[in-house]
């Protein structure tokens, strides 16, 4: 749209009613054409991205307390201690006639003289966190030889070994049994430990020793933690994406994601090392499991949960292209394949197909309802398009109604990406492109344009990954936050095209973490969104139907060009040398929300100068007296949010008085601001 289009007599004399009290700012005008409506926006366009990356599962939002509670650690007695209490024994790991195949290994306490208590203590995530007066839900597998005619007691105690709640066990014999019940605390406490400790003499063998709040998220056995979770819903994501991410690839094959090991009984999934262990250039994590107890159906259930559609991205016969770079023959794909046909039956099978019959013995008779399915992480090269084309055969032609997900590599504007675009442009079928962006701030500025002049001709696109690198130390700064909001007005007013997107990655455990930014942090008690999070939350929530052409009128900004790496993919060079593009005075996309009948306005200011500005709305019959006004903004742009102040950058509301359909609106320096006004059409 031309931005000199629009240039009106009523905006001019506005603008020199209003401009003296601002004068001193840089002034832009805003038109939006309210009578002619462009396409819809897509509703699944904000979503978030789930990987267990950062403890994000395990240690995070699945709510277990017990770590290694199956011993299948490499170092199996990881997080574990011996407890003697003036006693005599020995504890040591085992794997004759184990619980089953897939849980190999277990404890046996040999216990000569129990004193006051043999056993073994575990130390959870860095502490056990218990409230007093709530209930724990403690259960284990255990056995015993026949010399042993005593009890043994699972005891909550806290740091300086004062109890807090006890279970006993009796009934112990020969075979794995399944105990579990209920432990009251009556204290509360961090640093908890949960103690399981033998109380006659003899041989117990003991694994899958679990602790979970009662008060998990819907109260759900083997559930989540609520205060995640909640944070998820508060966003209202239409889509989650998961299991990830470059867990999906794995380091190498037998480490990738398998989504049938994940599902069913805890004690019966298989346990796999998380790839994060080895993190990209910042703290390893050589303790970091998977005990895929969130699993594909607690995903699934997750996602119903938060009303966000499911995503699931499966293992395409390769792993991590960075790493091991393992190939699956393109002969021997079947069982990948055969793995997607399931998962599609799984989640949407009637009960009466095997793996419909799957879903509803673990409650859930109804659908999942199942829409989109990735093939492949964030793969590239010829080696994917062949494994691709042969998921693509398959899938489409028994499940014509699922959207696939195919990925254009780590980044763009680079020759892995070429290719894919080179493919999806001659014959190469592809319903979602997913594209992935960990750019600098000035990147997303200088892209917030990129998809305006894309055919629409070839398949959609799923901004599947993004975030801005703020800097050596990635901060999670306003300022990234505002470079962010700058690119998603380009999502929006892009969205018949660019029909998803995700921000990446979503979670984070404070003094765990192997990737920065994140979009949440957390620790055992607490959690904080960044700024990022809350441009996130701004868009979702007040993402409109369709959108509504705006025009910016207002003096470029030039920047100086950002150093050549910074915008290359993981050292992978750009295709065509790198020119800094030429700013618009902010950055803006309009829409109209039939449903509440608002006009809606996402302004985002990225500079170091605030903006004033006139905004003029054409072609609205009538228009309220006030707005609704939400400002994402803060002192410095270095700011972002901690434990301790947990929402020193959120939005802030205020209801703003409008005279009548031109108005003024200063844009503070580095903001997002999102204007609601009620209108008629
Ligand atoms: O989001 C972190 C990682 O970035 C993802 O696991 C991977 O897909 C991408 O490289």
């Amino acid at each position: 749209m031309n931005p000199t289009k629009f240039a009106s007599v009523a905006g001019l004399l506005a603008m020199s009613v209003i401009t003296s009290d601002l004068a001193a700012d840089p002034v832009v005008r805003l038109i939006i054409d309210a009578a002619s409506p462009g396409h819809a926006v897509s509703p699944m366009l904000h979503g978030v991205f789930f990987e267990d990356i950062n403890y994000g599962a395990d240690g995070g939002l699945y709510a277990e307390l017990v770590q290694n509670r199956s011993f299948e650690h490499a170092e199996h007695l990881y997080a574990w201690g011996t407890v003697n209490r003036e006693g005599e024994g020995t504890v040591t790991v085992e794997s004759a006639d184990p619980l089953n195949s897939n849980n190999p290994h277990y404890v046996r306490l040999a216990v000569q003289n129990p004193g006051k208590g043999f056993g073994v203590a575990n130390y959870g995530f860095g502490g056990i966190v218990v409230r007093a007066d709530e209930n724990y839900l403690f259960s284990v597998r255990a056995r015993s030889d026949a010399a042993f005619k005593g009890a043994l007691r699972a005891r909550l105690e806290d740091e300086t070994g004062r109890p807090l709640g006890e279970y006993t066990i009796e009934g112990l014999n020969g075979q794995w049994q399944k105990f579990e019940g209920v432990i009251k605390s009556s204290g509360s406490a961090t640093h908890a430990r949960l103690v399981v400790l033998a109380t006659a003499p003899g041989r117990v063998d003991l694994d899958v020793v679990s602790l979970f709040p009662e008060n998990t998220w819907k109260q759900r056995r083997n559930g989540l933690r609520a205060d995640l979770v909640q944070m998820l819903t508060d966003l209202h994501p239409a889509f989650m994406r998961f299991p990830g991410g470059c867990i999906v690839e794995g380091m190498d094959l037998a480490n990738r994601y398998r989504w049938k090991d994940t599902i069913g009984d805890i004690a019966e999934r298989k346990q796999n090392w998380n790839r994060w262990q080895d993190a990209i250039g910042n703290q390893t994590a050589p303790q970091y499991y998977q005990t895929c107890g969130l699993g594909f159906f607690e995903y699934f259930q997750l996602c119903e949960d938060i009303g966000a559609a499911p995503l699931p991205i499966l293992n395409c016969g390769m792993a991590c292209q960075y790493e091991s770079k393992q190939l699956v023959p393109i002969d021997q794909l079947d069982p990948f394949v055969q793995d997607a046909l399931d998962l599609i039956e799984f989640a949407n099978g009637p009960a009466t197909s095997p793996w419909g019959a799957r879903r509803a013995a673990l409650g859930h008779p109804q659908p999942f309802n199942l829409k989109s399915l990735g093939v492949g992480n964030e793969q590239w090269g010829e080696d994917y398009f062949a494994r691709y084309r042969v998921f693509q055969a398959a899938l489409k032609a028994e499940h014509p109604e699922i959207q696939l997900v195919t990925s254009a590599g780590p980044g763009v504007d680079d020759g892995f990406w070429k290719l894919a675009w080179d493919k999806f442009r001659s014959g190469t079928p592809a319903d979602i492109v997913d594209e992935h962006y960990y750019r600098p701030p000035q990147w997303f500025l200088e892209n917030a344009t990129r998809y305006d002049a894309q055919d629409r001709e070839g398949p959609r696109i799923f901004a599947g990954e993004f975030a801005a690198h703020d800097g050596g130390q990635r901060r999670a700064s306003l300022r990234a936050a505002i470079a962010e909001a700058a690119f998603i007005t380009g999502l929006v007013r892009n969205s018949d095209l660019v029909v998803m997107s995700s921000y990446a990655p979503l979670f984070a455990k404070a003094g765990a973490s192997q990737w920065a930014p994140d979009l949440i942090w957390f620790d055992n008690t607490r959690v904080y969104g960044t700024p990022s999070y809350y441009v996130q939350e701004l868009f979702s929530r007040n993402r409109p139907d369709v959108v509504l052409p705006v025009s910016v009128e207002g003096a470029a900004v030039s920047l100086p060009p950002l150093p050549a790496a910074s915008v290359a993919t993981y050292g992978a060079p750009p295709l065509v040398p790198y020119a800094p593009q030429p700013l618009p005075a902010v950055f803006v996309a309009a829409g109209r929300d039939r449903r509440a009948g608002e006009t809606v306005l996402f302004v985002a200011n990225p500079y170091a100068e605030a903006r004033a500005g006139i905004i003029e709305l054409r072609g609205a019959a009538r228009v309220a007296t006030e707005a609704r006004v939400s400002v994402l903004t803060s002192a410095n742009p270095d700011d972002g949010n901690s434990f301790e102040a947990p929402t020193k950058v959120a939005p802030r509301e205020e209801l703003m008085p409008i005279a009548g359909p031109v108005f003024a609106r200063t844009f503070p320096a580095c903001s997002l601001t999102v204007l609601r006004l009620k209108t008629t059409e």
